[in-house]
């Protein structure tokens, strides 16, 4: 769930991609010689015009091992983190974004490599150079306080220290504060984390238990995240925990984390996880993990809510309806997640919708209800609300009422158009048909034009890409 309206300047876009073509005479060096002229830079960005600095360019990252100790009177980590990768062209450097703390050591390939650091890019120059389409692994050490960060809108993500341990939500650029990454939704990986606390605080982390042992009062908890994973829904949230498991009806694991001061306030709501999982997969499709579960924490000053893949973590004890938007994104933004970041709305709109959705089946508002209140086309046609476009709404308003509103609104205005049978099969093969992957508005509109049969190149023009009141569509 978005923060309470926080909004700062938006960013001047400046793209800084840096070029990356072969140069000539590849006969003058064998490959992986130094001076060898087939090989190049990777680039420093991905070319996502929000954040031109996110994600890197020449590889793949397969696997984030992240091990780290952490002690909340001291905040201070130690990690190691061993990122396994595939070279998708030669490289002779490339880059990771890495907002950490000091830099100990960084081998590739077991051979210590140079590097430097540069804001957010980390830039890192093996002894060998790199072949495409070979694997590699690249092994940071670092150790000190990870940053808090500040995005655009104000708001707070990265590392954020808590009472007893740290709350950690990492979108749209929070990760690179713990974990040196590819940090873009468009190079999914699998993760595992080893987190060592002091015995009585619990580290938790996506995906499933692997294992909690606990050695001269210090805990270390194993979490496996085995489906791929975008690197902002990553999490390791630490603190004093009453943990509790369970499983859906359908089978599936479920592991709750709450802050003992919340308990009470939140049990209702997070008892009801089970039931929003089977609801939700009545409609989207198969729960798309192997784990779910949650995590409630008291994180004051993040004021927001993050669908964290498998445990979204909730910063204060949530309300039923932000629960049901943050399992509802385990289908639309963990499982299928933007290729832009100006394609927000496909996450917020679907998870702002699905809160609607439940909202009916709960017995409270029709989602035809939610439609025409005040927060929604109930809003005067010279609200500012209405200026902002959906599918290109800024970094400053990524998280803002458009996207989830707007979003949720074009949604429900295409289910009228469409009917209901076309439009709930669209999003249950949506959820199916991109699984794990990345998509784009052009993908939705594509998809929804040939489940439906009609052209609705109108219909997503008023809604998605125009300005104003849609009156007609
Ligand atoms: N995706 C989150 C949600 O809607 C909100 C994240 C807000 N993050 C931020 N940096 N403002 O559940
Ligand atoms: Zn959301």
């Amino acid at each position: 769930m978005r923060p309470r309206s926080i909004r700062g300047t938006a960013l001047a876009a400046a793209l800084c991609v840096l070029a990356s073509a072969p140069l000539a005479h590849p006969a003058l060096a064998a490959p992986g010689k130094p001076g060898d002229p087939r090989h190049s830079a990777g680039a420093a960005g991905i070319g996502d015009p929000y954040f031109p600095a996110q994600g890197n360019g020449g590889f793949d990252v397969k696997h984030y091992d992240v091990a780290f100790s952490y002690d909340p009177a001291t905040k201070r980590m130690d990690a190691t983190t061993t990122i396994t990768a595939t070279a998708t062209q030669d490289l002779d450097r490339f880059n990771l974004d890495f907002r950490g703390p000091k830099i100990t050591d960084l081998n590739v390939d077991r051979h210590r490599a140079s590097f430097r650091r540069d804001g957010q890019e980390l830039v890192v120059t093996p002894r060998l150079k790199l072949k495409n389409r070979k694997s590699f692994t690249v092994v940071v050490k670092y150790a000190g306080t990870p940053p808090v960060i500040t995005d655009p809108d104000g708001s707070i993500e990265g590392w954020v220290p808590t009472d007893d341990g740290a709350f950690v939500p990492g979108e749209p650029q929070g990760t690179p504060a713990w974990i040196p990454s590819n940090d873009h939704p468009t190079d999914k990986a699998t993760f595992t984390f080893h987190a060592t606390v002091p015995e009585g605080v619990t580290a938790v982390g996506n995906g499933q238990l692997l294992s909690q042992k606990t050695r001269k009062g210090r805990t270390t908890f194993v979490w496996d995240s085995t489906e791929p994973m975008a690197t902002y829904l990553a999490t390791v949230t630490i603190g004093k925990f009453k943990v509790a498991t369970s499983k859906t009806p359908g089978g599936i694991p479920v592991y709750t984390a709450v802050d003992p001061a919340l308990a009470t306030q939140s049990a209702a709501v997070v008892a009801r996880i089970p039931d929003i999982i089977g609801y939700f997969t009545s409609l989207f499709g198969p729960y798309p993990f192997a784990s779910a579960g949650a995590i409630v924490d008291r994180a004051p000053n993040v004021g927001y809510a993050l669908e964290s893949q498998t445990k979204p973590i909730f910063s204060s004890a949530p309300s039923l309806s932000t629960m049901a938007h943050e399992i509802a994104h385990q289908w639309y933004g963990d499982s299928v997640s933007p290729k832009r970041w100006s394609d927000i709305w496909l996450n917020e709109g679907f998870a702002t919708y699905a809160q609607w959705l439940w909202t009916e089946h709960n017995g409270g508002a029709t989602a035809q209800q939610t439609f025409d209140s005040s927060d929604n086309y109930g809003r005067d046609a010279a609200a500012p609300f209405w200026q902002t476009v959906t599918a290109d709404p800024g970094t400053a308003d990524l998280f803002g009422d458009v996207p989830y509103n707007r979003g949720a609104m074009t949604l429900h205005a295409l289910r009228g158009k469409i009917g209901d049978t076309a439009f709930f099969k669209l999003v249950k093969d949506w959820a199916a048909k991109h699984k794990y992957g990345n998509v784009s508005t052009a993908d939705f509109i594509h998809q929804a034009s040939s489940v439906s049969g009609k052209n609705l190149k109108t219909f997503f023009d008023v809604w998605l890409y125009r300005k104003g009141k849609p009156t007609t569509w």
